[in-house]
């Protein structure tokens, strides 16, 4: 496995598999792996003949009162979980590899990015979009893989991709949970025991507020106060947004409509990001 830094020697090696006829694929990822991580390059490993995994954590996608500066990092740790996977490739960029000091273009999609998480983290959807589609360009993969936790994320790469033309297959991996339901996240490690301790109460009330939207018709309101109820007190954290939304994101007013349940939670030091499908 090589660790490269330049974004010209990625685009060498990667042109040169290419010619062997190899179809690229890429996990672009900000590190720190978890389960979530593996699952994702072990799905491009079974898909891809070139495996390229990206580990950079995206200033620009950070909030000036967020944890850019604290953000995990361990390059020595996740070297050697991404070789376990038989990744062919990782990365890794300095921040003054991947923006010039006076870089002024960013990709905006203004539609899906809007709502949930895009309101309460303004700008960090571009910085997203921005970051996918330099990565796209950079490696020119055939195909890109993303997690379903991160669900809007997901979605804006999509609209993304058909919007700008990125010769690029998205694939989505369901979320990989602990076993008390909790979904990974490299941020889980700031959580006191405490505060872990009631975490997976997020997950259990979307799954059973899933199941209660499962069949339901008419006015979303009364369900999701309910769920919002249920969350706050089985975690004691504070739900920054709960919305029942469709495929592309957009908050419905009626409970037949929606597809997914969505929340962000700030629990301690931590904000937790979670949906459930409604079936
Ligand atoms: P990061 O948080 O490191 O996540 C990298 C990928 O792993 C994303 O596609 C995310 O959805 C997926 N992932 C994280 N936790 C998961 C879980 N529990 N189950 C399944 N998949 C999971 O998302 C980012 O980085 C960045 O925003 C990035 C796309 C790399 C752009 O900077």
């Amino acid at each position: 496995m090589r660790v490269l830094e330049k974004k010209d020697e990625v685009r060498n090696l990667v042109a040169r598999a290419r010619v062997g006829g190899r179809k690229i694929g890429l996990v672009p990822t900000m590190g720190f792996f978890h389960e979530g991580h593996l699952e994702l390059m072990r799905l491009c490993r079974s898909r891809c003949g070139l495996c390229l995994v990206s580990i950079f954590v995206n200033p620009t996608q950070f909030g000036p009162a967020e944890d850019f500066d604290r953000y995990p990092r361990d390059l020595e740790r996740d070297r050697a979980l991404a070789e376990a996977e038989s990744v062919d490739l990782i990365f890794a960029p300095a921040v003054e590899e991947m923006y010039a000091p006076d870089s002024s273009t960013v990709v905006l999609e203004n539609l899906v990015s809007r709502g949930l998480c895009g309101l309460g983290r303004p700008g960090h959807f571009q910085g997203v979009a921005t970051v996918v589609a330099k990565l796209f360009n950079i490696v020119q993969p055939d195909m890109a893989f993303f997690g379903r936790k991160d669900l809007q994320q997901l979605a804006v790469i999509r609209r993304m991709v058909r919007d700008l033309d990125f010769p690029v297959r998205v694939e989505a991996a369901p979320i990989v949970r602990e076993p008390d339901g909790l979904a990974l996240s490299s941020r889980n490690v700031y959580l006191e025991p405490e505060q872990r301790a009631r975490a997976p109460g997020l997950y259990r009330a979307l799954y059973r507020g899933a199941g209660m939207f499962s069949g339901a018709k008419g006015d979303t309101s009364p369900l999701l106060n309910e769920i919002h109820r249920e969350i706050e007190s089985a975690t004691g954290g504070r739900l920054e947004y709960l919305s029942a939304v469709d495929e592309e994101m957009e908050e419905v007013d009626d409970a037949s409509d929606c597809r997914y349940l969505a929340a962000a939670l700030h629990l301690g030091p931590v904000r937790l990001i979670d949906n459930v499908e409604v079936a």
